[in-house]
């Protein structure tokens, strides 16, 4: 729709004949005066097209100036012979005005508002409007927005309610900091903003709603990487009566849409499956990136009973030895030793590098410690050719497997740029164990066990109903079957070392909800944002949220976070401590 202002935009005056009249709106992207006539590329939100002005005739084209709003009117003709634009859609066509109006000026700007500067990322968040007038950004904001209508509308067709949960609750538990909300007419009390609408969700299917689904702001009080925010939008979804297999179709669907409508060219996603256990064991990541191989393999058979002692006393500590064929990397001595400080750095104990050499020896500083067979066994399990860098690792299987599945993500390369491989990745444990000996859920209490009573039994081996899909090496999203027994949520609770009290005092409505006819349920939550980064090729979820904060946490355009009156503060019955008070006198 043109509005009222215009009677076409841009992008429309392809179809129009020659010498139809019209009214276009938009900014100035560039004017060139040749020869005393301007050529004015006007973009508005459909694209850009040519206008012909000679300011002779029209005085009021002398103002113009870059990014300056504007509407103009004029007739539809060719562009004449020889002057075409293959690059822009409306290449062929051109507006000669006849009339002119500068609906709103623009000051002088602080970076060229087109994709071919590149611009430091603060300035861009700090005028962030102009930031959206760039090709680029428009087109992300654009795709954000075709994504979110195609899930919205798989789900819907699959019979999901859209429904929405409130952001101001009680504290629940996700695993992350909650950011609080102090409330005014209870004094001394807080809201907490939603890790995620979990609890919610599962009220409503105690409540008989069998579909939810929600895009869902969600904050979590986090240290920032490229690809977390404080806030930031879920996906998310649960279903009564499901199981594994539901979630992940219904998961399924909505991602298919969402990479149709932005990346249509792309073939249709395959979603493989590995098991938790596999992607650490094979990867050493419990989020592969499956665009390229590099697996890494247990060598512990073939150091069985070796007389290299690095790797004989890992393994009579129950240890394992891994490998991993890094291919030909071509890296000096000095390159090689690079990687034993990086896995060093990792928390490895050591990493013995080899590089196959003719005739099936080995180079390496541990080469005079190994025998003929063991060799020989490294170079067949690695599939090693000449050249290729083979890199070994001895220790706990798990932190073993980590540090070379990180070394893996340094050294491998995906082969194609724009593929997109899924997989996901199931039946992970229950609990991980904290830095100080105790427990806490791997993904979060809700989440079913295989089996209660190895749970019980065998807390930290025990694995549950939780699955991650994973996407590019990246983790885009979570679920799982949920617990709806309250004597195996209470249990949960109580492995957790949560006390029969506390649980009640926190959680005693939640508990209370499940006693009432609770349906088996499951659930998911697709990080909607890092879905559209991967999605639109950005190197950060930054570039697809429209105002992003910074790493620091500050939105450099309104200034947030910021501080508050006193009389705010009173209001609130707070106080800022003296010595944050000093600190801000002294800054
Ligand atoms: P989880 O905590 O794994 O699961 O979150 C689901 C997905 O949300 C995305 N995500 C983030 N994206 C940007 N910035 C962040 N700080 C951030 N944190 C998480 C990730 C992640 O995989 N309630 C459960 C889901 C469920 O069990 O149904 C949950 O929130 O892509």
């Amino acid at each position: 729709m043109a509005g009222t202002v215009r009677t076409h935009r841009a992008l429309d005056v392809v179809d129009l004949s020659e010498g139809t009249e019209v009214t276009l709106a938009g900014w100035v992207a560039r004017s060139r005066d040749m020869g005393g006539i301007l050529f004015v590329d006007l973009r508005d939100a459909s694209g850009v097209i040519q206008v012909v002005v000679d300011p002779s005739e029209l005085p009021e084209a002398e103002q113009l100036r870059m990014e300056y709003c504007v509407a103009v009117t004029g007739t539809v003709r060719p562009r004449p012979g020889g002057t075409s634009n293959p690059d822009l859609a409306t290449g062929d066509v051109e507006v000669g005005a006849t009339g002119l109006e500068v609906l709103s000026p623009s000051d002088p700007l602080p970076f060229m508002v087109d994709d071919r500067h590149d611009v430091d990322e603060l300035t861009r968040l700090e005028y962030r409007y102009l930031d959206f007038r760039r090709p680029d950004m428009a087109a992300r904001l654009r795709a954000r927005a075709a994504a979110t209508n195609a899930m919205r509308q798989a789900m819907a067709s699959l019979g999901f309610l859209e429904i929405e949960t409130p952001t101001l609750i009680a504290s629940t538990p996700e695993g992350a900091r909650d950011m609080l909300v102090p409330s005014r007419l209870r004094q001394g009390s807080f809201y907490a903003l939603p890790q995620s609408p979990q609890i919610f969700k599962q009220l409503l299917m105690v409540g008989g709603v069998e579909r939810y689904f929600q895009f869902a702001r969600c904050y979590r009080d986090e240290d920032f990487r490229s690809d977390r925010q404080l806030e930031f939008t879920q996906l998310d979804l649960e279903g009564a009566f499901w199981d594994e297999e539901d979630v992940r179709s219904a998961v399924e669907a909505s991602i298919v849409a969402a990479t149709a409508a932005v990346r249509p060219e792309a073939s249709a996603p395959g979603f493989p499956t590995l098991t938790w256990r596999e992607a650490i064991d094979r990867y050493g990541t419990d989020k592969p990136d499956v665009r390229f191989d590099m697996e890494l393999t247990d060598l512990s058979e073939v150091f069985e009973g070796t007389e290299f002692r690095g790797f004989g006393g890992a393994l009579a500590e129950g240890g394992v030895v891994k490998g991993m064929n890094a291919g030909a990397l071509g890296l000096s001595r000095s390159g090689l030793d690079g990687l034993v400080e990086r896995a060093k750095e990792l928390g490895a104990a050591g990493l013995a590098w080899a590089v196959a050499e003719d005739g099936g020896s080995l180079r390496s500083p541990i080469a005079k410690f190994l025998s003929e067979a063991e060799v020989a066994g490294v170079v067949e399990s690695l599939s090693a050719e000449t050249d290729d860098v083979l890199l070994l690792i001895a220790g706990p299987w798990r932190s073993s497997s980590e540090i070379l599945g990180q070394l893996r993500v340094d050294l491998g390369k995906p082969k194609g740029h724009d593929e997109l491989a899924y997989l996901w990745v199931v039946d992970f444990p229950v609990f991980e164990e904290t830095d100080d000996g105790g427990l806490a859920p791997a993904h979060h209490p809700f989440t079913a066990p295989h089996s209660v009573e190895e749970m019980r039994t065998d807390p930290v081996n025990a694995l549950s109903r939780a699955y991650d899909l994973v996407l590019n090496g990246t983790e885009l999203g979570s679920g799982s079957v949920r617990i709806h027994d309250p004597a195996v949520q209470a249990q949960v609770f109580e492995t957790l070392g949560i006390s029969d009290d506390e649980a009640e005092r926190r959680f005693g409505w939640f508990l209370r909800a499940l006693r009432y006819g609770t349906p088996p349920h499951a659930g998911f939550a697709v990080g909607f944002d890092r879905l559209m980064a991967i999605l639109v090729g950005a190197s950060s979820i930054r570039d697809v949220i429209p105002f992003p904060k910074t790493q620091r946490g500050v939105d450099p355009l309104t200034g947030s976070p910021s501080r508050v009156e006193e009389a705010q503060l009173e209001e609130l019955g707070l106080d800022v401590r003296p010595e944050i008070k000093a600190a801000w006198e002294a800054d």
